[in-house]
């Protein structure tokens, strides 16, 4: 009897134990979702008791791409603020960007999430409050209005060759995602490393690019585990993303280093993004793991938004012939040679920038929540206090297409942006594409420009029939920017 005892007591003993765990884990978890919905600081936040009870509901929307949809469509269930996970808050009012990310006096700044990248320096997007400020100060140097007149040349270098190479596609449908893919990752490869990425020449993504969306999905994985599991994740992360995601991961850092060191070896008198920041390099300047970091945000920050939001001007100019017509007569109205398209000439074409405003509302580049922490032990937003650690963010998508802010929220009308009275009521204030306060967009004006003359270009040689398959271009999956499909595109050269 005792041997039999002794014989069992090693197998009943786990068994006990793993049920005792599992049903220990099960009080717990009841017990976290009782509190995160009921006893919550902000339980009396409006939203489904299931995204309240756990973090599932969101991360299943940000591994689909859908969280900007998802959030876009609770907003208009559940109003201005909603509860979209336990300890996060989504805001689709004016106030909202001015509490999370303006300067507020007398307030500390909003945190961004902490996220340390395993591979490279700390980077002006990524880097806390206290680097950032020094990042920014050094790398504002070349994006002033005095960078952008001497980059002028070189913008309009890509631009002319963008529409040489629209020339041969004879009349043949043409994907111009691409193409406008193409045309601003040259030019900003070439005004950060110093060279293009030849995807014009060759009418081909190079490796670099090809591999930038995975890094995108992979970022946006990490910044979820985050939410999840808290820091400390960067050890975590090879169990969480997969392989192929932190392979090309590698391989996208190794030729990012192998073009910052070409770069600073081979130097330039050209106006580039590196001559600007060495120059004001200083002591308290940036290190060579930063230029590195640096230069990557910079290309991904300034490329791939920059052809987005081209895109989908270009479809719903498509889609809205009237729309078309009246910005095509502007173009061709405005200038008598191709060679009066520059930057002052695009600036004084005022239907032009309500297009691309409207093009920035209905389909916003960075479509989703840029999330920041509320800092201890806590601030308002709205005049309503909320604890330290509250993740919060204005949804660029769901702010912008909600009836409460703007009349007609899903119809392509740039009138609006030119006083039409009819939408006198419209919420202009929540619109904020390039977000607002310390850490807003530092290349809004380069991409105007770009946009502008990339567009005005465009219109002015061709005329523009979109093909069938791409009629539903818009259903799109969005991974921090928009998964686009082909934009297939009959491009018919008119004779000026
Ligand atoms: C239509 C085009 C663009 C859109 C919609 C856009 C949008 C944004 C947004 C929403 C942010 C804030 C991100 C955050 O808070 O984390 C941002 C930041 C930034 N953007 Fe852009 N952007 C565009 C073009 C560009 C261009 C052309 C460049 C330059 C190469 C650029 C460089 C940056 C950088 C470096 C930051 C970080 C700024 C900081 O943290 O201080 N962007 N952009």
């Amino acid at each position: 009897m005792d041997s039999l005892m002794s014989l069992n007591f090693p197998l009943f003993l786990p068994f006990n134990l793993l049920l005792a765990l599992l049903v220990l884990l099960l009080i717990y978890g009841t017990a976290v979702v009782i509190y995160n919905v009921y006893f919550h600081s902000l339980a009396a936040y409006p939203g489904p008791k299931l995204n309240a009870a756990s973090m599932i509901v969101k991360s299943y929307h940000v591994y689909r791409g859908t969280q900007a949809q998802y959030y876009a469509e609770l907003h208009k269930q559940y109003g201005d603020v909603v509860r979209v996970s336990p300890k996060e808050l989504s805001y689709i009012t004016a106030y909202a960007w001015n509490d999370i990310y303006g300067f507020r006096q007398g307030h500390q700044e909003f945190n961004k999430l902490k996220f340390l990248d395993p591979d490279l320096g700390p980077s002006i997007l990524l880097v806390d409050r206290t680097g950032h400020q020094r990042m920014r100060r050094l790398i504002s140097h070349a994006f002033s209005e005095k960078a952008l007149r001497e980059q002028e040349p070189l913008i309009k270098k890509y631009v002319d060759l963008l529409v040489n190479r629209l020339r041969e596609t004879n009349g043949e449908p043409t994907n111009l995602v691409a193409w406008y893919n193409f045309a601003t990752f040259d030019l900003i490869g070439d005004l950060a490393f110093g060279e293009p990425f030849d995807c014009l020449k060759d009418s081909s993504y190079k490796p670099w690019v090809t591999i930038l969306f995975d890094n995108l999905k992979e970022f946006i994985y990490a910044i979820s585990a985050i939410e999840l599991f808290g820091n400390g994740l960067a050890k975590l992360l090879p169990l969480i993303v997969p392989e192929s995601l932190l392979r090309n991961r590698k391989a996208h850092v190794a030729l990012t280093k192998e073009k910052v060191a070409k770069r600073l070896k081979n130097g330039t008198e050209r106006p580039d993004f590196m001559s600007y920041i060495l120059r004001h390099n200083d002591e308290k300047g940036l290190t060579h793991p930063e230029i590195e970091s640096n230069s990557e945000v910079l290309i991904v920050a300034g490329s791939e938004t920059t052809a987005t939001l081209l895109s989908g001007a270009t479809y719903y100019l498509l889609r809205n012939p009237r729309v078309m017509k009246k910005l095509v007569e502007e173009v061709r109205s405005s200038f008598t040679r191709e060679e009066e398209i520059d930057l002052n000439g695009v600036n004084r074409l005022v239907y032009m920038l309500a297009v691309l405003d409207e093009a920035l509302r209905i389909y916003p580049p960075a479509a989703g929540s840029i999330t920041r922490v509320v800092p201890e032990p806590g601030d308002t937003v709205g005049g309503k206090w909320l604890p330290g650690g509250t993740h919060v963010a204005v949804s660029h998508l769901a702010a912008y297409r909600s009836p409460k802010n703007f009349k007609d929220p899903d119809s392509f009308v740039p009138e609006r942006w030119l006083g039409d009275p009819a939408y006198a009521d419209d919420n202009k204030a929540v619109f904020q594409p390039f977000n607002m306060g310390p850490r807003s967009c530092i290349g809004r004006n380069l991409a105007y420009v770009e946009m502008r003359l990339i567009l005005a270009r465009v219109l002015w040689n061709f005329d523009l029939e979109m093909m069938p398959e791409s009629e539903n271009w818009t259903d799109q999956k969005c991974f921090i920017l928009w998964e686009k499909n082909p934009l297939y595109v009959k491009l018919s050269p008119v004779n000026q």
